[in-house]
């Protein structure tokens, strides 16, 4: 039987921590506090950035909310961020992606001072993961080694096979897998004979947005499987990269969708707010 990884769980013991954290900040005098820019009406930006405010709440951490309507015109937008950047009473900026069409996403992003930079998307904070010094790094990677270390999963010298090479996930998780020893590949729709590679996988991430690609064929029997997925089946109900119920029965660990990455991405968000309120305040 696969242990199925409970990331519910995971995050909510992340959160309980933090909420000690962020209550002792506070009687030192350090409110932690996260500017959250949405521009436009997106629905899923929206669930999202509602779910952070949540977080945010239940943690003890203030948000401010910045809601820009769709026609917000770039200037705007880096204006807002200037401002944020030089307040410091704000510790960490976020601007909810995608933006509207016609914005530089790049150059917003680069906009975002690297030090308030919670999402870890700022080149600078990539280049300082890449050559193995201190940053803010994404969250949805940093989520997955959250849980295989909450899970007892060793990653030093293990075969990781990380599927999908986007900027948010795939290349930043081979480098935190090879921060922590792993031995790393990373695959992508140009790889040849892709199963072939998988199946060398003690650890196998999936990030590349395909439901179910993932199929028993494509992994050794007694692998971990992490499922970064979110995609959305027939029924509209959630479901994975990973066919999650015939793979389920080869391996001995998986993560569920929804249920396992997905929940950790947010509290490791508080975990870089409360990081980035710590240092700017020398604590
Ligand atoms: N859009 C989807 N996921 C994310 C995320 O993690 N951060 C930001 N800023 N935008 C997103």
């Amino acid at each position: 039987m696969a242990m199925i990884i409970d990331g519910k769980k995971i995050s909510a013991e992340i959160k309980e921590e933090l909420k000690l954290e962020v209550a002792a900040l506070k009687e030192r005098g350090v409110e932690v506090t996260l500017a959250v820019i949405q521009v436009g009406n997106d629905p899923a930006s929206t669930v999202y950035v509602g779910n952070k405010k949540k977080a945010c709440e239940f943690i003890g951490i203030r948000s401010l909310a910045y809601e820009l309507p769709e026609e917000t015109n770039e200037e705007e937008l880096l204006r807002l961020i200037d401002e944020l950047n030089a307040r410091e009473d704000v510790n960490g900026i976020l601007v909810q992606l995608p933006l509207p069409k016609g914005m530089d996403e790049d150059l917003v992003i680069q906009r975002i001072s690297p030090k308030k930079d919670v999402d870890g998307f700022h080149p600078m904070n990539v280049g300082l993961l890449n050559i193995g010094q201190e940053g803010f790094v994404s969250c949805t990677p940093a989520g997955v080694i959250e849980l295989l270390k909450r899970s007892n999963i060793e990653i030093e010298g293990k075969e990781c096979v990380v599927l999908g090479r986007s900027n948010i996930v795939g290349k930043p998780m081979a480098a935190l897998l090879l921060r922590e020893n792993g031995t790393v590949t990373i695959c992508h729709s140009r790889t040849k004979d892709l199963k072939s590679v998988t199946k060398r996988a003690d650890i196998l991430v999936a990030a590349i947005g395909k439901r179910g690609f993932v199929t028993a064929d494509h992994v050794k029997e007694g692998a971990v499987v992490i499922d970064v997925g979110i995609n959305r089946n027939e029924f509209n109900k959630l479901c994975g990269d990973v066919a999650f119920e015939e793979v389920e029965k080869v391996v001995s660990a998986i993560t569920p969708v929804p249920g396992g990455v997905g929940p950790m991405t947010i509290a490791m968000l508080m975990k870089n707010c409360v990081k980035a309120a710590r240092i700017q305040n020398g604590i």
